[in-house]
């Protein structure tokens, strides 16, 4: 294997100051978003969520983003899966994103609620079929002895739901109330520049640079 310890690039392409910085910091993601969405990454809304479970255990893994609204950022899941307990006893949670191509990162930190059951609905019911099958069909994150398991499943639930499939009472979003965010922009030298966005205790938001 390579020596990844010699795995090194240098950040030059973009600057990033807290006075150029929006007001608040979810439009600030928003513009960011965009500005990943435009460059044609790959899976812009991918995130990183970090969740910690009931022994005080962190644990992260991948899913996608579906909504800003609100200055909230919403993503949609199996409310018994791994996540959906840690988040039912703990419901902080963490976002990370990474533009490895804009040479962005952004970090955040806030408390979690469960969508309105309409809202889940709404969303559910614009999945393609299978996927709306396939959420009665995986009991996410349980042990199966196979995948015929699951295949067993799908064609059970798509033979009771031929056109219709009714969401999962135990599948819906999550709504993150941002308590925490900051945004990361590559600089040379490893002298990068953050901007972290905190309360100012008055219902706005304050921002501050933090060393790299
Ligand atoms: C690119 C990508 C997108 C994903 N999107 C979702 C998603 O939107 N919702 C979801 O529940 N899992 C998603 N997953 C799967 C999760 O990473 C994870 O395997 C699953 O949610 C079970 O996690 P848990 O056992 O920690 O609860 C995605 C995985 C990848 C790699």
């Amino acid at each position: 294997m390579k020596n990844i310890a010699d795995i090194r690039k240098d950040y030059a392409s973009q600057t990033l100051d807290p006075d150029d910085c929006l007001a608040h910091p979810v439009a600030q993601f928003s513009r960011w978003l965009d500005d990943a969405i435009a460059a044609d990454v790959p899976e812009p809304t991918a995130m990183l969520v970090s969740t910690v479970s009931p022994e005080g255990r962190p644990a992260a893994r991948v899913v996608l983003l579906k909504g800003v609204e609100d200055n909230q950022l919403v993503f949609y899941t199996n409310y018994h899966s791994r996540k959906g307990q840690h988040l039912g006893h703990t419901p902080f949670i963490a976002l990370t994103f990474f533009w490895p191509e804009l040479e962005r990162q952004v970090n955040i930190e806030g408390v979690v609620n469960r969508v309105a059951d309409e809202t889940s609905d709404a969303y559910f019911d614009s999945r393609p079929y299978k996927s709306r099958v396939g959420a009665w069909a995986s009991e996410q994150s349980q042990p199966i002895s196979g995948k015929e398991v699951v295949m067993a499943r799908f064609a059970r639930f798509a033979a009771q739901y031929l056109t219709h499939v009714p969401r999962p009472p135990h599948w819906g979003g999550f709504a993150v109330t941002p308590e925490r965010m900051e945004f990361w922009q590559g600089r040379p030298s490893r002298l990068h520049d953050r901007v972290l966005y905190l309360p100012d205790g008055q219902g706005g938001w304050q921002k501050q640079r933090l060393a790299p």
